[in-house]
């Protein structure tokens, strides 16, 4: 896009409200086959208290304000698509377990205070590049994630059913009435930090390095309680973990849309932080018009293709205040591309003066298929683009603000390489995942160690 027809477009937006979007192109949008049901979903769905407050969203925003001012750093971290059937409470706790690992590692080894994301309690839909998909000369709708459809290849499972949407505010709210219950009520209290390291990663050379951080913290608490420090702040036993997910299907996401009676101002209720994927952040799209008018803290993808002015013009629709904390820039660029893509939107952003976290999502540019068919990701491309990314910061003189990453708690193979060499041929054994390939339980603190020596390097 030129840069004159970039300049004209944020100052020719009129007045936002929850269905503004729907005057622009939205894409990715599932086919509803029956718009009677859609609107008495969305009825039900209207009724429906909220799932976070406000005032949360609020508190995110604070944090991701000194992550912005290079303070703090953030882990966003969970599956790709979560499932209706796994929302069960090992499922969940195990996903926690090893986002507070990581969480630990870094705080620990790195010394920098960690914001802690997941990609959780609703993260239920997926944009697709193709919206069928063909299967033995059978040509069927793509599977939206289980807000949308069902993943088996049947025309009925294949078909858009609003009913979804009802279900995935249900199956959310039970989700986060899990983690709230875990992250207050002890489970995260850092004298649990032993527990967290569950047998099958205790095992691996990532669960061996984090029993000793673990040993230095139960010794620092030790030491703290033998200082006649209290040992009854709240920090040490309680985590703060906020929700988020990609703001996609925006039926769901207006519904869930409300005034926060003490601002009069709109946040949308469905989680904490929402983010737009790199095939929906069109500039005049539907995404960025209904995003840029709730006030909870934002995430956008940039994949190679973005340029500095889109960049620059994205910072004005969705950050025109300049908030710090509001906009979450995160960079997928593949490990080949990062070097040269990256450095132009860093400066152009610094240059601006536009306060953003960044964050470096080394996932979604990595992805490839095996000879067997298999999607799937190695490790240490995951890892080198991780490592460009934080080479192109300390250049440009920006802060690397932190990381989006697709994993699980359950020991998958579903990301070949890290210290236990998972071969494409293992990829067989656990491959689970509704849509990308995501690091098992010790491939995910292997990172954390990576990225943590690189922090304090
Ligand atoms: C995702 O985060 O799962 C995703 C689809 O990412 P992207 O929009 O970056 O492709
Ligand atoms: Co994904």
């Amino acid at each position: 896009m030129s840069s004159a027809a970039v300049d004209t477009l944020s100052t020719t937006r009129p007045g936002w409200h929850p269905p503004s979007w729907r005057d622009r192109p939205a894409a990715q949008q599932p086919q509803w086959p029956d718009q009677g049901s859609l609107q008495q979903v969305r009825k039900t769905l209207d009724k429906l208290p909220p799932l976070v407050f406000a005032g949360e969203a609020r508190q995110l925003l604070g944090r991701l304000g000194e992550v912005c001012a290079g303070r703090a750093f953030v882990l966003q971290a969970g599956d790709c698509a979560e499932s209706f059937d796994g929302v069960t409470a090992d499922s969940i706790r195990d996903k926690l377990k090893v986002i507070l690992q990581m969480a630990v590692v870094l705080a620990f080894s790195a010394g920098v205070p960690t914001v802690k994301i997941g990609r959780i309690a609703g993260q239920f839909a997926k944009p697709r590049s193709s919206s069928t998909e063909v299967v033995d000369d059978v040509e069927l709708p793509s599977f939206r994630g289980h807000m949308v459809n069902d993943i088996n290849f049947s025309e009925h499972s294949r078909t858009a059913d609003p009913e979804r949407l009802v279900q995935a505010y249900h199956q959310s709210a039970s989700t986060l009435n899990l983690l709230r219950a875990f992250t207050r009520g002890g489970f995260a209290d850092l004298r649990q930090v032993h527990a967290w390291n569950q047998e099958f990663i205790a095992a691996s050379p990532g669960g061996q390095r984090y029993e000793g951080v673990a040993e230095g913290i139960s010794s620092a608490l030790r030491f703290m309680a033998a200082c006649g420090i209290s040992p009854d702040a709240p920090e040490l036993h309680q985590v703060d973990f906020y929700t988020s997910h990609e703001a996609l299907v925006l039926d769901y996401e207006e519904a869930l849309t409300r005034q926060d009676s003490i601002t009069g101002q709109w946040y949308d209720c469905s989680a904490h932080m929402l983010w737009i994927g790199e095939r929906t952040r069109q500039l005049d799209g539907a995404h960025l018009e209904f995003v840029r008018g709730i006030k909870n803290p934002l995430g956008c993808k940039l994949g190679p293709t973005a340029t500095p002015a889109e960049v620059l013009e994205l910072c004005e629709i969705l950050n025109p205040g300049r908030i710090p904390g509001r906009l979450t820039l995160i960079s997928r660029m593949g490990a080949d591309r990062v070097s040269d893509a990256l450095p132009p939107l860093l400066a152009a952003v610094r240059d601006a003066a536009h306060p953003v976290v960044w964050e470096c999502d080394p996932m979604h540019g990595n992805t490839y298929t095996t000879a067997g068919g298999r999607k799937t990701r190695h490790f240490e491309d995951v890892m080198a683009e991780i490592d460009r990314y934080f080479t192109a910061h300390a250049e440009a003189g920006t802060w690397p603000g932190g990381i989006h990453v697709e994993i699980t708690g359950d020991d998958v193979t579903e990301c070949v390489g890290g210290a236990e060499a998972i071969s494409d041929d293992d990829l067989e054994r656990r491959y689970e995942t509704m849509c990308d390939p995501r690091l098992n339980g010790a491939q995910s603190l292997e990172l954390a160690f990576r990225i943590a020596e690189r922090l304090s390097a």
